[in-house]
């Protein structure tokens, strides 16, 4: 086992990915070491944004990773693999999961969990990266103005017990993370791109001139989605240069 060879638990902190990244400064951190959390007072979401989790009641987590076999113009790849880890173990409760580009793990129309992951990059290596996971299991209400929050239990009404749920989730990502360090890079993209939320379907999409009709087609090596539009001409979009409509 890599992912959760160590694990290294704090009542709570002002954030699990803060956390890793001091602790990486400071000392020497296996591969696979997990840090968690019950509860962050400043929980970190992408583009700057707070991540909401009642005290006990969800996964929080970081897990420090050396992938010395990415190279940096490939680190769209770790996200794939822990974005299907997470689908992998959802699906042992509730069949429906997908990936919503790039890296958001939906039911349905509702964001069940959120990544947020910090590569270290020097010259044309990655130093380390810091997986950030937050995954709602048993939190029931939601306060922040997320637009679309929902939990395990709330899908099911159901009450899960953490610890198991850790360890689940835990075997789940080492094994995606296993298909990664052997290189299995077309097998990890195949299966990332049919869990995507919306693939091949015609929805809403809103870009800088404006919304408009399209349907996901692929995403590139490096984490461009590849969007069809009604006329037929592809675009290709970075993180942040594209909305979906919900
Ligand atoms: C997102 O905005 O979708 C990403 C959310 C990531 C939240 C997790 S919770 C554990 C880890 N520590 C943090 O501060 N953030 C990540």
């Amino acid at each position: 086992m890599i992912i959760g060879s160590k694990l290294l638990f704090f009542a709570n902190l002002p954030s699990t990915n803060k956390r890793a990244a001091l602790l990486l400064k400071n000392r020497d951190l296996d591969e696979g070491t997990i840090l968690y959390t019950n509860y962050q007072s400043a929980g970190r979401g992408q583009i700057g944004n707070r991540w909401e989790s009642e005290d006990s009641k969800n996964l929080l987590i970081s897990i420090i990773l050396f992938p010395s076999m990415i190279n940096p113009s490939d680190q769209f790849f770790i996200s794939m693999t822990i974005s299907l880890g997470i689908c992998d173990f959802l699906r042992r409760y509730i069949p429906a999961t997908a990936i919503k580009w790039p890296n958001d793990i939906y039911v349905n129309n509702d964001k069940i969990a959120g990544i947020l992951i910090e590569n270290s990059v020097m010259g044309s290596q990655i130093q380390n990266t810091i997986a950030g996971i937050g995954l709602n299991i048993n939190q029931k209400k939601f306060l922040s103005d997320a637009p679309n929050p929902v939990s395990l239990s709330m899908i099911t009404g159901l009450q899960y017990d953490l610890a198991t749920c850790l360890q689940q989730l835990t075997s789940d990502l080492d094994k995606r993370y296993k298909q990664l360090i052997s290189e299995n890079f077309s097998q990890i993209k195949n299966e990332y791109i049919l869990q995507l939320f919306r693939l091949n379907e015609w929805f809403g999409f809103k870009d800088h001139q404006g919304v408009f009709t399209g349907r996901i087609l692929s995403v590139t090596d490096s984490g461009r989605l590849q969007i069809e539009r009604q006329a037929g001409k592809l675009s290709e979009y970075s993180f942040k240069e594209i909305d979906f409509i919900l």
